[in-house]
């Protein structure tokens, strides 16, 4: 699967919330809205075992499916694990791969992101790499210097060709399901960096294509000016995406900014 950055990428993940019945509810209101909103690619990401039920419902539609988390073997006694393979089984095109709270609770090293994306990306599934640095490390100003060795360990012995398949989301830690959004020069500060980064390992080309998400607290009330920033294509939203309201209310908005941006 290609991917490109000529519309927003909009993408909810629901982490450990939502039932059967709930998560069917959110989905179908989600694909009711979809195709009014065609100028964006738009992804759920939700726990599990809903993956399939929503792959159901999705089907045929605008709506893509991601999973929140993966482990790098095919199969075998891993007790606990869920591979690429079944990820794509159960209708999955994407994988969020090292979020922070992977990284906090789950002792996920950026070696360990790095073999899942490798994984991943031998599957023809989309990793979403997440990276971002605490409180305390922005305090310090070490922002840039976290996400510079975020980015260079978790993308080793990446080639051209397939970082063109990777999508990277920038989520500052003290802004994930706090309610403080970085400004919209803050992410694009670091989202300019990431691309340099890129464009100097990969070449501008390259670099230009990438798809740069913002996360942490996105919601109808910040996405406009967050999208309108040169290198933001997109957001992965947490708690927002949990409605459909809101959800649907981002994924306007970041259309918007994003026609006025072009
Ligand atoms: P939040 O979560 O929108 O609830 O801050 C974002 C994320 O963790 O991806």
């Amino acid at each position: 699967m290609k991917i490109s950055n000529q519309k927003p990428f909009i993408s909810g993940n629901w982490k450990m919330y939502k039932t059967i019945p709930e998560a069917l509810e959110l989905v179908k209101a989600i694909k009711g809205a979809s195709p009014k909103l065609t100028e964006a690619e738009l992804v759920v990401i939700p726990p599990f075992t809903i993956l399939s039920e929503v792959a159901k419902i999705i089907e045929g539609t605008s709506v893509q499916l991601g999973a929140q988390n993966v482990f790098w073997e095919e199969k075998g006694a891993f007790t606990g694990e869920i591979s690429p393979f079944m990820l794509k089984d159960a209708g999955c095109q994407y994988a969020v791969i090292g979020h922070s709270e992977r990284r906090q609770y789950f002792g996920e090293t950026n070696e360990i992101v790095n073999r899942k994306i490798k994984a991943v990306l031998a599957y023809e599934l989309i990793p979403i790499m997440c990276i971002g640095e605490s409180l305390e490390e922005r305090e310090k100003e070490k922002t840039i210097e976290k996400v510079e060795t975020q980015i260079s360990e978790g993308l080793k012995g990446i080639g051209k060709e397939e970082i063109s398949r990777i999508i990277i989301a920038y989520e500052p830690i003290w802004a994930i399901g706090t309610g403080l959004t970085a400004t919209p020069a803050q992410a694009e500060e670091v989202h300019s960096f990431i691309r340099e980064k890129l464009a100097e390992k990969y070449g501008n080309e390259t670099a230009s294509c990438a798809i740069l998400l913002y996360g942490g607290s996105v919601k109808p009330a910040n996405t406009y000016s967050l999208l309108k920033e040169k290198n933001i294509n997109g957001a992965l939203v947490g708690g927002a995406s949990l409605e459909a309201d809101s959800f649907i209310q981002i994924t306007e908005d970041a259309i918007k900014a994003y026609k006025e941006k072009k």
